[in-house]
This record gives structure tokens, sequence and C-alpha cells, in this order.
């Protein structure tokens, strides 16, 4: 009799010793790119290569002569005299091409409502939106935040807005009303589009009234459209107020696409960097939707005629703006979007809507892959999960027990995984396997895609082709971020002035081993991962101090077995003020209200005192190696010594918050 072969833990705990897994011979046959030339291709001329994309893959009412200018470097400018609308290559064209009854979206609400947009729909909401918007004096280059649920009424919002050339300003719903304020006001924004409330677990929260407060006394703020999505209750402000449904129903049908300039601002999008403000990322038109169209089709093999693909992201990030709304929508493809937690109203909703939609290309985040690793396989067995054929990660490094966990319960050792590394800021993936060609390593991203060169750095700017140093892209791309918003020095200063001129410095860690694959280790700057969402601890902190109880906060991320990263906060209180259990409670609810729920540190820890430099400078490095239980080490350094024996003693007294439900929104 022969032994069976091994399964659930034990499989992959043999797995673990296979050194690659190149994809099958069956999905190498199909695959939309399956001849490595197309790295050397692309490498030999990358301009010439990134304006075939360009070509082949969007409609231009004026095409583009020129590619690259970087005549004003690091401001580069891409297919700068070309014009094109993304909305009009989201929708029109596909219209125009006899695919208006082509399903967009299935949408899926969280009680297990079903709506299916097809693109005709989409295009006819989108024209009248455009134009309610128009009517209500948005045009060209006026803002508009957005800030809903995973709605369909997102997407119309966003395609509106680049119908007519009004940059976006989407805030995720996780985000507090405070924090929505904020955005709004540094973006000067003139509308806003929002929802009467939110749904999540069985309970609605009201947003409109939250937000009400909020942005009250806003000057640049004239219209609020809001859209009736859970029946919360709602005030109106006459003159202000318009709800969508009515604006739609009272507006012309027939709103053209305007053609814009390639580099006219899609979108801002604010991101969490080293300092506790936000950065407003600033993408532009035609080379934004070159990489994501690009993307889309080769990372994820995608083919419209036959995939449905789902992202599970918030639209609320940059992964919801490239993976489920513009990337697939260039594409004319079928996707999903859910509304919902990934445990309501149980935790086998992600398989049950992969089986009821036949998904075929599964786009997610670590985090949530190692939260259904924690319920059990159980879970997606109750499901028929022959539809999958491509699986992908994105948002942290992932482990690669979990990585192996995604390939055999999920994938069932057929589908190839793409890990893919990209930014808020690079717009588009940019290193991932190619899947019908790369022998995939658990963990690793593998290698820059064609048309993006990437590299490794020591500190001195030398560059390093094996071992672990700093991530750099090398040359610029088409979806590069174009500045930050009003603040073209911050820009320079972050991204383009470490190592030289078109150095690209990324923020993260990495490791090239002898095959030159990229492993991505994580941030080496101030920016933390928590469920793949990216925060500040200079925001948390200025969030912290600004409690009246607070004399100084210092704030960093330990490692989490679930969600990568958890916020740990040192606290010392204002003399006077008693160290209450209590307290802890109401400083967590202070940081939700000032930042979101995501942002609550896990752990707080009360500290007479933070290990400091003679010159007054905190060493987050003590306090991680504090948190995480290990030994500091040398603390010659320090202006008092004795501080890391007492906080050794708090840190291992205090107790965790217990993990909710995973937060998984950027992805
Ligand atoms: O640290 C890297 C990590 O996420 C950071 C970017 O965060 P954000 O702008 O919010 O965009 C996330 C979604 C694109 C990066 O600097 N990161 C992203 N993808 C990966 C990753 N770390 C490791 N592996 C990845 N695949």
């Amino acid at each position: 009799m022969s032994t069976p072969a091994p399964q659930g833990e034990d499989r992959i705990e043999l797995l673990l010793a296979t050194p690659d897994f190149p994809p099958s011979a069956a999905f190498a046959a199909q695959a939309e790119v399956a001849d490595a030339a197309i790295y050397e291709r692309a490498a030999v001329d990358p301009d010439t290569w990134w304006a075939d994309q360009a070509r082949q893959r969007l409609d231009w009412d004026t095409p583009f002569t020129e590619v690259l200018d970087d005549s004003d470097a690091p401001f580069y400018r891409w297919f700068a005299d070309g014009t094109l609308n993304v909305s009009y290559n989201c929708l029109d064209r596909h219209v125009e091409a006899g695919l208006g009854d082509r399903v967009a979206f299935h949408w899926h609400g969280e009680e297990g409502e079903q709506r299916d947009l097809t693109y005709a729909e989409l295009l006819a909401d989108v024209q009248r939106l455009a134009n309610g918007l128009k009517a209500r004096g948005v045009g060209k280059g006026d803002v508009v935040g957005i800030y809903l649920p995973m709605i369909p009424e997102v997407v119309v919002a966003m395609l509106a807005c680049a119908r007519i050339g009004a940059p976006h300003n989407v805030v995720f719903g996780g985000f507090s009303p405070t924090a929505v304020r904020e955005r709004l006001e540094v973006s000067a924004a003139k509308a806003l589009i929002t929802a009467d409330g939110g749904r999540r677990k069985g309970k609605t929260v009201p947003v409109k009234q939250a937000v009400d407060e909020a942005v009250d006394d806003l000057a640049s703020l004239q219209t609020i459209v809001v859209v009736r999505s859970a029946d919360a209750p709602c005030p109106m402000r006459a003159g202000r107020d318009v709800w969508y449904h009515d604006l739609l129903a009272g507006a012309d049908p027939h709103c053209p696409a305007e053609p814009m300039e390639a580099e006219h601002p899609l979108f801002l999008l604010y991101s969490s960097g080293s300092t506790a403000k936000p950065k407003g990322i600033v993408h532009t038109t035609g080379g934004y939707l070159t990489g994501v169209a690009t993307t889309t089709a080769t990372v994820f093999d995608l083919d419209p005629e036959r995939d449905v693909f789902w992202c599970t992201a918030d639209v609320g990030w940059i992964t919801g703006h490239s993976y489920v709304v513009y990337g697939p929508m260039a594409n004319g493809c079928t996707s999903v979007i859910y509304e919902g937690a990934p445990d309501y109203p149980d935790k086998d909703i992600w398989w049950d809507i992969v089986e009821r939609y036949r998904v075929s290309i599964f786009y997610t985040a670590p985090t949530a892959i190692r939260a259904c690793m924690k319920w059990g396989a159980q879970y997606p067995a109750k499901h028929d999960l022959s539809s999958l054929r491509l699986l992908g990660t994105v948002g942290e490094p992932i482990n690669p027990k979990a990585w192996l966990w995604y390939h055999t319960v999920i994938g069932a050792e057929r589908c190839p995984i793409v890990d893919t590394w990209w930014q808020t800021e690079t717009g588009s993936i940019m290193i991932s396997p190619l899947p019908g060609l790369t022998a995939t390593k658990p963990g690793s991203a593998t290698r820059p895609l064609p048309g993006v060169s990437a590299a490794l750095f020591d500190e001195a700017g030398g560059p390093i082709e094996q071992g672990s140093g700093v991530l750099v892209l090398t040359r610029p791309w088409p979806s590069m971020l174009r500045t930050l918003y009003k603040d073209p020095d911050r820009f320079v200063q972050t991204y383009f002035s470490q190592f030289g001129p078109g150095v690209y410095f990324v923020g993260d860690g990495a490791r090239r081993d002898e095959d030159g694959y990229f492993w991505i280790t994580g941030r080496i700057d101030d920016v933390i991962n928590v469920s793949g969402h990216r925060l500040s601890t200079a925001e948390i902190e200025s969030a912290l101090v600004a409690h009246p109880v607070v004399a100084e906060a210092a704030v960093i991320a330990a490692s989490d077995e679930l969600t990568g990263q958890s916020i740990v906060a040192y606290v010392t209180l204002r003399a006077g003020t008693a160290a209450e259990p209590a307290l802890k409670e109401a400083l967590r609810q202070h940081v939700a209200e000032r930042i979101g729920k995501l942002a609550r540190p896990k752990r707080i820890i009360w500290a007479d005192d933070v290990p400091k430099t003679r010159s007054g400078k905190i060493m987050r490095r003590l306090l991680r190696d504090i948190a995480e239980g290990r030994d500091p080490g040398d603390a010659t350094t320090l202006r008092d010594a004795s501080v890391l024996t007492k906080l050794q003693q708090a840190t291992a007294q205090v107790d965790q918050v217990p993990a909710g439900a995973p937060e998984t929104g950027n992805a």
C-alpha cells in the first residue's frame, strides 16, 4: 500500500523546501506574455517600449509625438503633447466596440444584495453625474473629494470626475471625518461626494452627519453630493447639499468626454510619509493609464473575454484606484466589488463570492491571507474554487508559510502567484513575476517588470548586485507620481535628493539573491504598514500629543504575526495625571477621531521617559527592540540608560488589545 500524499500543514512543510515554482506548461502555453525576450526588448529602449504600450492599449484624441520629457527633471512628463480622456478609455470605447452589455462589475452587498453593472449603464450614469457636477460649477482642474463606501457609485464618481478633468481626491472610508476635512482643506476641494451612511457587519453608521460637523466651515466646499446608501439619518443643507439620485435625474444624459492633456492631473491621493503631514500624491492622465492598463493585462495575464477579476482592495487606497477601477476598466473586463468585511456574514464569504461569480483572478493582501489561514481551510473547502487560475498579493511582504497556504489551499497548487511590489507613488506594479514566465519563490516579488529599472544601493549610493540594501528605481516610468500637491520641494526632497539625479528613493529596504530576485524587507523610514494600511508614526504621535493629558509620545511599529506590523505607543503623561487603565481607551478613541480606527495603537505603554540621545532625539530602534522583546544592546549614546530597564518592565506588563476582525482595506 502506498502512503497517502501529505496534506494541509504537512504539505506546506514539505513545500517549504521547494526552491522555486515555475508556471505549469498549461499556464505558460496560454499566457499573454510567454517570451522572455520582452525584458531585453524593453531594456534596450524603454521609452519606445512604453510608447508602444501607450499607443496599443489606449485611445488617444491627439496622438503624442514626444515620449519622455526630462528637461525639468525630476518633474518628468510623459506623452506630453498627446490628449486623451480616461473615462472614454474606460467606458465609451468599449460600448462603441459593441461591449455595452458586458458586466463591468458584479457588485455584492454586505447583506447579500447583488447588482450587475454593465459598461453601458455605467457610461449613462457617469455622463449624468458629470453634467450634474458641471451644473454645480465644477470644471476642469477643480478638486472633488470622494468619501464613499464600496458601492458602485464610487466608480461612477471617479469616472465622472475624470470625464470633466476634475481631479478626484478619494479619502478611504476608514479615515475619520477630521482626516477628511484636512484632506479637503489642503486640496481646496470644491465638491464632496459622500453617502448618508455606511454599513459594516450589520450595523449602520451615519457618514454625512459626521462629515458635516467636520467640514461645516470649509469655504471652498460649495457642493456635497449625497448617495442614499444606508438609510441613515442625513441632514441636508439647502443650497449646498444635493441627493445623488436627484442630481442624476435632473441632468442632461449626454456629456461628451473632454480630451485632456496627457499631463493633466487625474487624481490626488493622500498617503502617509515620515512627517505628521500626509503627502498629496499627484497622478496624471496618460502615463498613469498606460501603467495600469499595461500591468493589469500583463501581470494578471488578463483576457477580458474570459476572466473575472477580483481585487479586494478598497477604492480609498491606490490598489483600489489602479486595480479595482482604472486598470480593469481600461481593459474592458468584468470585475467584482464586495462591499463588506471578509468575515461577515461568515468567514467563507470571499470564497462564496469566488464560486458565485466564477472569479478567475484574485488579488489580495498578505494580512488577509494570514487571517484566512488562521480561520482554517474548512471555509474555502465549502466552495468550488475551480474557476481560479491566478492569485496575487500586494501591500506588504508575504511570509513563505502564508504564500504556501495560498498556493495549496486557495490555488490548489494550480494557480501561479504574483507577489506585486509597488506604492501609491509608483501608480502601478513595478516588481512582480510575469505569471507565464517567472519561476516564483515564496516571499519574493522577483524581478522588475519590463520597462522598469530597479537597483539596490548601499547608504553611500554604491550599487549592490547581491545582498541587502536600499531599493531605488533608476529610470522614470509613465505612471510615476508627478509631484506632491502644492509641495514640489517636499517632492524633490523626499524622492530625488538621496542618490543623485534621476534616482527615485523608494523608502524600502530589500535584498537581492543569486538569481537577481528582489526580496522586499520593509520600510526604512517612519512609515508603518498595519494590515497593508500605510500610516505614519509621526502622524499618530501628533494625534496623541494633541490630547490634553499627553506630554510626549513615541510611536513605533512592532512586527505582528497577523497584521505584519502593529502600532505601539510609549506615552508620557502630563504631571499630575494618574495613569488609569481607562485613559488608554480614551487615547485610542482620540486617535480614532483624529485619524481613523486603523491608526489606534494596539499597545499603549506608560513611560516616565523614552530613550533619547544626548541631543534629545528619540531612539526608536531601542523602543522597537523592547516592544519586540529583544535586548536593546548598546545604549551608550543615551542620555539616561536607566530608562531602558523601566521600559522593558512596563512593556512586559502591558496586555495587548485583542485583535478584532482584520481590516483588509488595502487589498
Ligand atoms: O513597503 C512597501 C509595501 O507597501 C509600501 C507602499 O504602500 P502604499 O503606498 O500604501 O501602497 C500599497 C499598495 C501598492 C511599499 O513601500 N509593499 C507594497 N507591496 C509590497 C510591499 N512590501 C513587500 N512586498 C510587496 N509586494
